[in-house]
C-alpha cells in the first residue's frame, strides 16, 4: 500500500485552541496558529503538508479567536481540502478538544496534530506505522538532542510505547512526544465529553494501563515546538532557508523571504532566513537577521534587528538596536532605542527617541 491509499481514508484533525500566551503580545489579537510565518499564517504550512500526503477532510478544533480561522480558510476548497470547525465555547484541553470533534468524524482513523508544532515528519509513513502494528494508537516520537526539556516516551523493542514520562533530569531515552497523534476512532468516543482533558496526562496513560496498543513512530525528521519568541523564530527563518520543508515554499528559499509589495532600500542587508511581510518600508542601510517581520511594518534607516518579531503596524526608528525581542502591533520604538534580551513591547506603545539604551552615550 502506497503513503496516499494509506491517506484517503482518514481524517486530520487539528488543535488550534490555545491562549498561546507564551508568545503574547503577539496573541492578543491573533491565535498562534494563524501568525504570520514565512509569509503565510502558520496554519497553512500544516494544512498543505496534510493536503499533499492525500488527505482530504480536516477539522479544526477552534475555542480562543475561533471566527479567526472560518474567516481565513472557509471551506477549504483553496487548498484542495474540506475543512470544518468545532468551537469549544470553554476550552476543554487537549483530549477535550479531541472529544468535541467527535461528530465531525469520517473514517475509522484520525490523525490529531497539536496545531503549533512545525515538522518534517512523512504523514503517510506514520500512518503506516500505525496500520502495521495494529495499533490503537500511534504517536510520533521525535529523536531529540536536549529531551530534559519535555516528556520521554520509552518503546520496546516492537516499538511499543511502555511508559509516559514528565521532565527529568536523567532522561531514559531521547525520544520525544511530537505532538501527532493517530487515533483510532473508538479512541476518541471513549475520551470524557464536555470537561477538560489532558490527552498527555490523562489519556494516553490510562490507555497505557488499560493494556491498549500504543506504538510509538520514531523518526529524526525536523521538529520544532513553536510556543514561544525563540522558536517562532528559528522556525520561520527554518522554513525560509529550507531546513523546514514547506510545500508552499518550493523553489523559494533562501536566506530572505520578502513581499513583493514590501519597499526595500538601498544598502539593506536581510540574511538569516528574515521574512519581510505586505507593505512594509525597510530604510536604506538597515540590517535584519533571522527576523521575523509582519505586514505594514516601518523600519527606519539604519536600524539594526535580530532574532526578534516586529508586528504589524510597527516603526523601528533610526539606528535603533532590537535584538531578541517582540514588538507588538502598533508599537514604536524610538530612534536610537536598544532593546535587547527577550523585551516585550506592548501593542501600541511608544517609545521615545533615545529612550531606553543599555550604552551610557547618546
Ligand atoms: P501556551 O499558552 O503558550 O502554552 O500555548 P497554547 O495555549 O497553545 O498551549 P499548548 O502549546 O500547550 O497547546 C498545544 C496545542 O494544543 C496548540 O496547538 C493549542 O492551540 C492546542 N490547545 C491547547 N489547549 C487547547 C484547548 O483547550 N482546546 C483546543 N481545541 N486546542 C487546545
Amino acid at each position: 500500500m502506497t503513503s496516499s491509499e494509506n491517506s484517503v481514508n482518514v481524517d486530520a484533525v487539528i488543535l488550534v485552541g490555545g491562549k498561546g500566551t507564551r508568545l503574547r503580545p503577539l496573541t492578543v489579537n491573533t491565535p498562534k496558529p494563524m501568525l504570520p510565518t514565512a509569509g503565510y499564517p502558520f496554519l497553512s504550512h500544516l494544512l498543505a503538508r496534510i493536503q499533499a500526503a492525500g488527505i482530504k477532510h480536516v477539522v479544526l478544533g477552534t475555542s480562543f479567536k475561533a471566527e479567526v480561522f472560518e474567516a481565513y480558510f472557509g471551506d477549504g476548497s483553496e487548498m484542495g481540502l474540506e475543512i470544518e470547525y468545532v468551537v469549544e465555547d470553554k476550552p476543554l484541553g487537549t483530549g477535550g478538544g479531541i472529544r468535541n470533534v467527535y461528530e465531525k468524524l469520517r473514517h475509522d482513523t484520525a490523525i490529531v496534530f497539536n496545531g503549533d508544532v512545525l515538522s518534517g515528519a512523512d504523514l503517510g509513513q506514520i500512518l503506516e506505522t500505525h496500520r502495521t502494528k495494529e495499533a490503537d494508537l500511534t504517536m510520533h516520537l521525535v529523536r531529540v538532542e536536549n529531551p530534559r526539556a519535555f516528556g520521554c516516551v520509552p518503546t520496546d523493542a516492537d516499538g511499543r510505547v511502555n511508559a509516559f514520562l514528565e521532565k527529568t533530569e536523567d532522561p531514559p531515552t531521547d525520544q520525544i512526544n511530537a505532538g501527532c497523534y493517530v487515533f483510532n476512532k473508538q479512541l476518541i468516543a471513549d475520551i470524557p465529553a464536555g470537561r477538560v482533558v489532558s490527552v498527555e496526562r490523562e489519556t494516553f496513560p490510562q490507555l497505557l494501563a488499560e493494556g491498549k496498543r500504543v506504538f510509538g513512530h520514531v523518526d529524526t525528521s525536523y521538529w520544532r515546538d513553536m510556543g514561544t519568541p525563540d522558536d517562532f523564530v528559528r522556525g520561520s527563518a527554518d522554513l525560509v532557508r529550507g531546513i523546514a520543508y514547506s510545500p508552499l515554499l518550493e523553489g523559494k528559499t533562501g536566506e530572505a523571504l520578502i513581499d513583493a509589495s514590501a519597499g526595500v532600500r538601498d544598502g539593506v542587508i536581510l540574511v538569516g532566513g528574515t521574512v519581510v511581510g505586505r507593505g512594509t518600508e525597510i530604510g536604506a542601510g538597515c540590517r535584519l537577521d533571522n527576523t521575523v517581520v509582519f505586514d505594514g511594518v516601518t523600519i527606519e534607516p539604519g536600524a539594526s534587528i535580530e532574532n526578534s518579531i516586529i508586528s504589524s503596524g510597527a516603526r523601528i526608528g533610526a539606528n535603533a538596536r532590537v535584538s531578541g525581542c517582540v514588538i507588538g502591533e502598533g508599537a514604536h520604538v524610538g530612534a536610537r532605542c536598544e532593546l535587547n534580551a527577550g523585551m516585550r513591547v506592548f501593542p501600541g506603545v511608544v517609545i521615545p527617541d533615545g529612550g531606553i539604551r543599555f550604552s551610557s552615550d547618546q
